[in-house]
């Protein structure tokens, strides 16, 4: 067994993790550790291998481009950033048609924020309550998930909205009877917090590990009228949510909206190198064609990470987008029929192939498993039974989320919810 002594792992207590799972290699949906246990990769690590693992074409993709060329300065042009650049574009909806590429979901979330306020002159970028955008400090400062405490106060012009999250609505309300009054109520929050100082407004249309919930039908399309009433640019974060895991190439693609900036990692390689982007519309490209644009890194639009972007692309097929919904299909209807039976969940929800289970003590109050802002052990302890089942998965607060790679099949999916309920019904054992 490999030590962890000189290592620093993140987001946790470091005493807490012992023994650490030891990944060894994977193949497709499963990986196996050093003692040569098989793991059901229910996360794709962390959100990111849509491909699964061992994809040759991506593999021989960054081998090639290792041998050619692999140190080259992000301020000179190589065909594959071009290309690359070229293709995001197309596949991009709208006018996001130019790219500026960064390392990681976090230096998107980040750049994007910049560049709003850069391009608007205006300070301040709204956030949700119930949002993840990333660990750098604005990431963390403007995001409202309880990391963000590691940075408290935070940064100036960070302000946060109520989410439209219909499980738990902070207005009491039911929708669609609702009639989204959670915009509304945002619509107030800007006026008062006058919006010519709101440079952007930041969502994932489906939250992730911050409350793994869908945005409802409407609201995204609600928004991106309440940004153009107010000239505030509206920043879509699909971090975990592009490249095809709600069905769609991009999951604003189900509302119809165009947002003026669209941040990006994760999927775009399938992790197989680090890499991120930010997509932005034609009319804030053009405004950086004669004004400074002044960020930028070293690693940037490495030539690897193009080599292995360019490849995954050509993966991300209209066929494989298809086998999306067809596997979520069959996922959401063994994981309703999963709460028929375990009474510890209280909620399924999500899109494509990303699932949330929300657990709660009693499903007539909601009263969740772990209160928010609390430091339980559950999670921890969920997870390492999971992988005490051989299922790789997240658990969070009280959320446990499912998502498998893009290519993942039914007998996998059948498999997966067999361990998963051992996992739920030894959690029930330990509550009573
Ligand atoms: C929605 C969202 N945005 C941003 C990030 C940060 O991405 P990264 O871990 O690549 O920095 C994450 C990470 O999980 C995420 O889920």
């Amino acid at each position: 067994m490999a030590s962890r002594q000189h290592l620093l792992l993140p987001w946790t207590v470091q005493e807490r993790e012992d023994p650490v799972l030891e990944f060894d290699h994977g193949e497709g949906v499963v990986f196996f550790d050093r003692q040569g246990r098989r793991y059901l990769d229910f996360l794709s690590q962390l959100f990111n291998c849509s491909l699964g693992h061992g994809n040759r074409r991506v593999i021989e993709a960054i081998q090639q481009q290792a041998a050619r060329a692999a140190c080259v300065s992000p301020q000179v042009l190589t065909a594959e950033r071009a290309e690359l650049a070229g293709r995001l574009a197309k596949v991009a909806p709208g006018d996001l048609t130019r790219c500026f590429f960064v390392n990681s979901g976090s230096e998107a979330d980040d750049q994007a924020f910049i560049l709003a306020r850069l391009y608007t002159g205006r300070p301040k970028i709204f956030a949700k309550y119930r949002s993840f955008h990333g660990t750098t400090l604005a990431g963390l400062a403007v995001a409202g998930d309880p990391r963000r405490a590691a940075v408290e106060p935070g940064i100036q012009g960070a302000v946060r909205f109520f989410d439209p999250f219909c499980y738990r609505c902070d207005f009491g309300l039911e929708f669609p009877a609702c009639k989204i009054h959670c915009l509304d109520a945002l619509e107030r929050q800007l006026q008062m917090e006058n919006p010519a100082t709101v440079a952007a407004i930041v969502v994932e249309p489906v939250t992730g590990a911050a409350g793994g919930f869908p945005l409802p039908d409407g609201y995204l399309a609600g928004l991106r009228s309440l940004c153009d009433r107010y000239g505030i640019l509206l920043i879509a974060d699909e971090v975990i949510t592009g490249f095809g895991r709600t069905g769609k190439m991009f999951a604003v693609e189900h509302d119809g909206v165009v947002p003026d900036m669209l941040t990006l990692a994760k999927g775009l390689t399938s992790g197989y190198v680090p890499m991120g982007a930010v997509l932005v519309r034609e009319p804030i490209g053009r405004h950086f064609e004669s004004k400074m644009l002044p960020l930028g890194s070293t690693y940037a639009a490495h030539p690897l990470a193009c080599a292995a972007a360019l490849a995954c692309l050509d993966e991300y097929t209209p066929a494989l987008l298809e086998h999306v919904r067809a596997m979520s299909t069959h996922l959401f209807s063994r994981l309703h029929r999963l709460a028929e039976r375990q009474r510890l969940i209280g909620d399924v929800r999500g899109k494509g192939l990303f699932a949330c289970l929300e657990l709660v003590v009693d499903r007539a109050t909601k009263q969740p498993l772990v209160p928010p802002n609390t430091d339980s052990p559950l999670p921890l302890q969920i997870r390492r039974r999971a992988w005490d089942e051989g299922i790789h998965l997240l658990a969070r607060g009280s959320l446990i989320v499912l998502a498998p790679p893009l290519i993942v099949q039914t007998k996998e999916i059948d498999e997966a919810l067999e361990r998963l309920e051992r996992v739920l019904t030894w959690l029930a054992a330990q509550l009573h």
